[in-house]
């Protein structure tokens, strides 16, 4: 017999413990080591977020001192890969060049893990190289393909800075430095979702560091998951007046299409994270252009609520927020890869220290027990 719908996809099961996050809980919405998103968002850097997520505790202003100097030191992009990045098509996705750089990293500044499987110090290294060579890899094969490659290394004291300095080569304004970052707050964690939950599978079985992340962005890449960012600025772009959107969302929802950027597995009737983008996007919405974009965006969010009650998530906004700051469409789940970087570095290390194997059990619903028949017996 099928599993009943409540339990496919794990929906429901509660798969570990984990002290990083909290996601959706009545009364306490999204919380990263206890700070509650709206705070961290507010008050916080991206920078601190990583070191908290990854270190367990706030930074002081020496650590995330320390901290920013280690990120800024790990920019650089060694020469086999840069030669490798040259190689790659131009049309290829970003989100498999991604994945290829941060494997290739893996070969060529392998983990340590030879004398003890938990070096925790060697993993948190690894994590912090992986935030910004992330960031200078995908945008080193992207300038190499479409523009001019002046620099691969800013100096830039966050990642933010030097996402947007590199992508525009110029040190972009504070408003729009501020904007990259608190996305970047906000897609840093999120308990166990689809990616995260790959890399614990991975990081169970002993494997190594890279391998973890490269299993997590390989997850993350599906339009279920991280891909809805991008499908929810061409669905944006798609319509021409608030008007239109209306239509064009009725009709698909007759289709029983599925309108990206909207829903959760376990926020039930909105996502803490989408106003808070949402706010960036009026923000930033200065442009005639831009305005009605986001009238659109409006229109959008109040017709799916109507006829299906589901809110915007993450996603939706975010994509207006990256069109806004004049990232191309087709970096937008990339930047996600940068972020979550950090979360998924978390639950690497937390899964080493108490690991067990994943392994569930499958509910079976092939054939019972067949006669093994010779092959000058079987039929077509
Ligand atoms: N557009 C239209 N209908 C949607 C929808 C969406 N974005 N999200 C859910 N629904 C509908 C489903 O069709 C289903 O309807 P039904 O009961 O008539 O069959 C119902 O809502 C329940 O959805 P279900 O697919 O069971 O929810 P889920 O928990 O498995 O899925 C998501 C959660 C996130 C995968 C789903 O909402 C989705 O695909 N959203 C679009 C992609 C996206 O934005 N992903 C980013 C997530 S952060």
């Amino acid at each position: 017999m099928k599993m009943d719908h409540e339990a496919a996809g794990l929906a429901q099961v509660i798969a570990g413990d984990t002290a990083i996050s909290t996601v959706g809980k009545e009364g306490k919405g999204l919380t990263y080591r206890g700070y509650a998103i709206e705070d961290l968002a507010q008050e916080a850097s991206f920078e601190e977020v990583a070191y908290l997520l990854i270190e367990g505790k706030l930074p002081t202003k020496s650590d995330l001192k320390k901290y920013q100097d280690t990120l800024k030191a790990d920019q650089a992009v060694p020469d086999p890969i840069l030669k490798i990045l040259n190689e790659l098509p131009k049309l290829a996705d970003p989100m498999d060049v991604l994945r290829s750089a941060c494997s290739v990293l893996g070969v060529i500044e392998p983990e340590n893990k030879s004398h003890n499987t938990n070096n925790a110090n060697n993993a948190k290294q690894i994590a912090s190289r992986l935030i910004p060579f992330s960031a200078s890899a995908l945008l080193y094969w992207y300038l190499s393909n479409f523009a001019k490659v002046k620099q691969i290394e800013t100096g830039e004291n966050s990642i933010a800075g030097h996402f947007l300095h590199l992508l525009h080569d110029k040190a972009p304004t504070e408003e729009a430095r501020r904007a990259l970052d608190v996305s970047l707050i906000l897609y840093a964690e999120h308990e166990f979702n689809a990616s995260t939950f790959a890399a614990r599978v991975c990081t169970s079985t002993g494997s190594d560091f890279y391998s973890a992340i490269v299993a997590a962005i390989a997850t993350l890449r599906g339009p279920l998951h991280g891909g809805a960012n991008e499908a929810a600025m061409k669905l944006i772009e798609s319509f021409k007046s608030p008007d239109e959107a209306e239509a064009g969302i009725l009709e698909r929802l007759q289709r029983h299409d599925l309108i990206m950027g909207f829903g959760h597995r376990v926020y039930k009737d909105h996502d803490p994270r989408s106003n808070i983008i949402k706010a960036w996007a009026n923000k930033l919405a200065r442009e005639p252009k831009q305005v009605v974009m986001l009238s659109i965006a409006e229109r959008i969010e109040k017709v799916m609520w109507q006829e299906k009650h589901l809110f915007p998530n993450l996603d939706f906004y975010s994509a207006l927020v990256y069109h806004f700051l004049n990232i191309p469409t087709f970096l937008f789940t990339p930047i996600f890869v940068i972020s979550r970087i950090s979360g998924w570095s978390a639950h690497i290390v937390e899964q080493r220290e108490n690991n067990k194997l994943i392994r569930p059990l499958a509910n079976y619903i092939g054939p019972d027990l067949l006669p093994y028949l010779p092959i000058e017996e079987r039929k077509g």
